[in-house]
């Protein structure tokens, strides 16, 4: 047997190395990624070009980082909802906000407030009113405002007109361009004849030029604090008048398609001031700002005047940088594309690492879990080996006990048979002895115990012989009508004088209500309460009690009689109560006297008529036997016996055989030919309990008794006066009934000349006299058995081809199949007419017959018609009703049964086979 049992162990169970294994995997992947770390929120004052090349710039500066997420809200130009945008982004908890408000005053008080939030503020391009912010980038819109300036300056005689567009007045650009615009013209003595406010708006230009001009038709330049307003007033001046030299001037100088550089090149605008966007310095500031690395606080863009002379080179210049930085994002693109496997082979390498480290601690901790169990295991072994080899030993102490016991029984039921013949042929003299009225009384005193231990000691035979009986499954039960109580107190009379020489007060109880008519095996009701009272006496001690009471119970709808036998004593302690039903158990040394098998008895008679018995005792009170046994209502009607084997009645399973014949079919017969009574009775004896024994005193009789019974055995003396022993084997086997039966020779010769001449005379078997009982019922049960075995290989009641079968039972047989087969269209064919052909009885040839076939005739006349009407299913074309009466069956359904029932198919499944 092997005995794995997984140890639990103290280290680490197998799910925390899983959940270790999962958080180091998580771990890893955490160690390889960049997580975006800031949200910064961006206020646009405004949606156009320009906002859109510096919010590109931002996105693009925000992607390399890898740290920093933008949202970006534009405010179209509108301060109230740029205060809304603000204030989202303080609710939202921004790391920073990058602001370019619309107009200072209106939108500085939500920036105040952001900063107020301990939100870093970088305030861009558009200026706020006071200072809280944490950097400002821009370019210096004075000095932008200067170089137009000068430009005009330069460009223009004194005296020469001009119109100043300005951006949103609100907004700071719009105020510094203007101050640097009126500080660079200087002394130039141009007059500025109107200064308007377009709100940034190239289309506000539009209209506000078509009006100026149209008052101020001699105008040589207009100066737009933007492109897109320069190039309104330069569509509108053009719409007005087609030939105008006005010169136009912007801001901005954006590169692009429709932009300013490209106004200047077409030769719509004359010059553009560069107003960088420099979205990448304000991501690039606002991540030092995040990381606390050290920034400018101020920082200010690069200008320059952009013209015809350089505006081709501006552009070639912007286009070189565009495509340089598309360059620079593939590059990055595919940096982060690597950067990415490079992240997944790390993640996959860290598992990896994770995960063979994992694996190492398992078997480590596997290999140091198997080295307990198996230590466990040899531990485990080694007690099974001394287990197994325990219960081996107790195995076969069970079988040498059982052995032991099967022997003592053996023994004692082989002794009973020898006491018991010579015990009856004592116990009968002793009788008539005591019958005899001229005894003295010393002698019949002498013949009193004689008496009394004769039949002590037949009783404890008979109770062996039961036992046995019962052991070998052939005890039955023998059920009738009887009152309980009436019996009982029947019974009790047979130990008053007991209780009297004892000095034992017994007293008999009885529910005085209930009905006891019960139907019992009387014989063995009266045995079981002998034993208990025989045991109960023998317990008792002087002065003691000995209570007999019978009730009537009624448990889950069932009746029983129940009776109880307490007797007062010493009581049986504990551990002997269990064994106390057990046969040959005695309690102690104290207490034998017994053959150990009385209460043994007891039990098995209770179960066999399916009662119960129970033993409860207190030592030093006594103890008190409770036997109950079921109510079977008494309706006159005497049971048949029970097999005890199977369980139930014995049922006659030959319908057409009489009741002679049904219960010589269930008991073997054996005849004894002996001129001597003791002998017969002896003989009678060994064998009573199994066969019904038929007695002959001399050879004549003895012939005819074995043609009348046909018994199974015959025992013959040899010396017999008359016909002896030789001359009537002879004869028996001669006889056509008798022929089959096995005869037994007896003699007291033992001369080996004699034997030869018993055994040529037929006698299957020889045993001299004095002879041993045991060898003799070994013999005659082996000669019956063997007979048994010869039928069984050749009894198909069609051939009997066995040596061991004389030639007159061979011949029988077949003259009987002969009979047979010549009638088997009479469907009135009967055993009777068999018989009369054969000049024997129905009896006599059922017996022979069945003796040497194991079938009985009507079986041999069925399986005749059966198997004659199967060779003309297979080789005639008649029908199965023609074939039905032609085997000497009367009715086809019938016949269609007994042929399934004995080749188990129909008769149109044979007909179907025919060729
Ligand atoms: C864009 C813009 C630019 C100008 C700047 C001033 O919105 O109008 O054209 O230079 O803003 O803030």
């Amino acid at each position: 047997m092997n005995n794995f049992e997984f140890i639990p162990y103290n280290y680490m169970k197998l799910s925390d190395l899983f959940l270790l294994f999962l958080v180091s995997v998580s771990l890893a992947s955490c160690i390889s990624r960049e997580d975006e770390q800031f949200r910064i929120g961006v206020s646009q004052c405004s949606q156009d070009e320009w906002r859109d090349k510096m919010n590109a710039e931002m996105q693009r500066e925000a992607m390399l980082s890898h740290e920093i997420s933008l949202e970006i809200r534009s405010a179209d130009d509108d301060s109230r909802k740029q205060k809304e945008d603000i204030q989202y982004f303080i609710e939202n908890k921004v790391d920073l906000l990058i602001v370019s408000p619309n107009e200072a005053g209106e939108v500085t008080p939500a920036v105040d407030k952001a900063f107020d939030a301990g939100i870093p503020v970088i305030v861009v391009d558009r200026n706020v009113t006071g200072d809280k912010y944490t950097a400002f980038i821009s370019a210096d819109n004075v000095q932008i405002g200067f170089i137009q300036g000068q430009y005009v300056a330069n460009n223009l005689k004194p005296g020469e007109k001009v119109i100043e567009i300005k951006g949103l007045t609100g907004s700071t650009p719009a105020m510094e361009r203007h101050d640097g615009f009126i500080a660079g013209l200087g002394d130039s003595g141009v007059e500025i004849v109107a200064s308007i406010d377009a709100q940034w708006s190239g289309d506000l230009a539009f209209g506000l030029t078509d009006s100026l001009l149209r008052v101020y038709p001699d105008v040589s330049m207009i100066v737009a604090q933007n492109d897109p307003m320069a190039k309104g007033a330069f569509s509108a001046a053009e719409a007005l008048f087609p030939d105008n030299d006005i010169k136009f001037i912007g801001v901005d100088a954006l590169t692009g398609k429709g932009l300013g550089v490209e106004a200047i090149i077409n030769g719509h605008l004359d010059a553009s001031i560069l107003y960088p966007t420099g979205g990448d310095v304000v991501i690039q500031t606002a991540l030092k700002i995040l990381q606390r690395r050290s920034y400018a606080r101020t920082t200010t863009l690069e200008t320059a005047l952009i013209e015809e002379s350089n505006a081709e080179l501006m552009s070639r210049l912007s286009n070189e940088v565009q495509h340089q930085v598309s360059i620079i994002e593939s590059l990055r693109r595919e940096v982060d594309d690597y950067w990415e496997k490079h992240s997944m082979q790390t993640t996959l390498l860290y598992v990896f690492i994770v995960f063979m480290v994992l694996l190492s601690i398992s078997i480590a901790l596997l290999y140091h879990a198997l080295k307990k169990v198996n230590a466990l295991n040899s531990r485990l072994n080694v007690q099974n080996e001394t287990l197994d080899d325990q219960r081996k030993q107790l195995l076969s102490l069970n079988h040498e006990l059982e052995e032991a016991t099967h022997a003592k029984l053996m023994f004692f039921t082989n002794v009973s048979h020898d006491f018991r013949t010579p015990l009856t042929l004592i116990a009968d003299p002793v009788e008539q002895l005591k019958a005899s009225a001229n005894l003295t009384d010393k002698e019949r005193k002498l013949v009193n115990i004689a008496d009394k231990n004769v039949n002590v000691l037949l009783r404890l035979v008979n109770q062996i012989l039961d036992f046995r009986k019962y052991e070998n499954g052939k005890a039955t039960l023998n059920l009738s009508g009887l009152d309980l109580a009436e019996c009982m107190e029947r019974w009790m009379d047979a130990f008053s004088l007991l209780a009297f020489k004892k000095h034992i007060h017994v007293s008999f109880i009885k529910d005085e209500s209930y009905d006891y008519s019960n139907t019992l095996d009387g014989e063995k009701t009266e045995r079981i309460f002998f034993n208990l009272m025989a045991n109960a006496f023998k317990f008792t001690p002087e002065n003691g009690t000995i209570d007999v009471h019978l009730s009537r119970l009624s448990i889950d709808g069932s009746d029983w009689h129940s009776f109880t036998i307490t007797n007062s004593g010493s009581g049986i302690s504990p551990e002997y109560i269990h064994h106390i039903f057990e046969r040959f158990y005695q309690i102690d040394s104290s207490h034998s006297g017994g053959s150990g098998i009385g209460l043994a008895l007891v039990k098995t008679f209770v179960d066999m008529q399916g009662g119960t018995i129970e033993v409860e005792s207190t030592p030093k009170k006594g103890t008190v036997f409770t036997v109950s046994l079921p109510v079977t209502p008494v309706d006159g009607t005497v049971s048949e016996p029970i097999n005890l084997i199977s369980g139930e009645r014995v049922v006659s399973e030959l319908g057409d055989i009489s009741a002679e014949e049904k219960k010589d079919e269930f008991q073997n017969s054996i005849l004894v030919i002996d001129d001597n009574p003791d002998v017969r009775t002896l003989v009678g004896s060994l064998f009573c309990d199994e066969y019904t024994v038929i007695e002959a005193s001399n050879g004549t009789s003895g012939i005819q008794a074995a043609m009348y019974n046909i018994p199974d055995l015959i025992i013959c003396d040899v010396m017999m006066p008359g016909i002896d022993g030789l001359e009537c084997c002879r004869r028996l086997k001669s006889e056509v009934n008798t022929s089959h039966i096995p005869v037994l020779m007896l003699t007291a010769c033992s001369l080996d000349e004699q034997r030869v001449s018993g055994l040529n005379c037929g006698a299957d078997a020889y045993m001299a006299k004095p002879f041993n009982s045991r060898v003799l019922i070994a013999q005659v049960k082996s000669l019956i058995e063997n007979r048994k075995r010869i039928k069984s290989v050749f009894g198909d009641g069609i051939s009997l081809a066995e040596e061991n079968v004389s030639k007159t039972d061979k011949d029988f047989v077949a003259e009987f199949k002969k009979a047979i087969a010549q009638r088997l269209d009479d469907s009135e064919l009967s055993v009777e007419s068999l018989g009369t052909l054969f000049g024997m009885s129905r009896v006599q040839l059922y017996r022979k017959i069945k003796n040497l076939t194991n079938y009985t005739p009507v079986e041999i006349i069925r399986i005749t018609r059966l198997k004659s009407a199967q060779q003309l299913l297979l080789s005639s074309d008649l029908t199965v009703a023609e074939i039905t009466y032609q085997v000497g069956f009367t009715s086809p359904s019938y016949f269609t049964k007994c042929y399934k029932d004995y080749f188990g198919e129909n008769p149109n499944d044979t007909r179907s086979r025919k060729k």
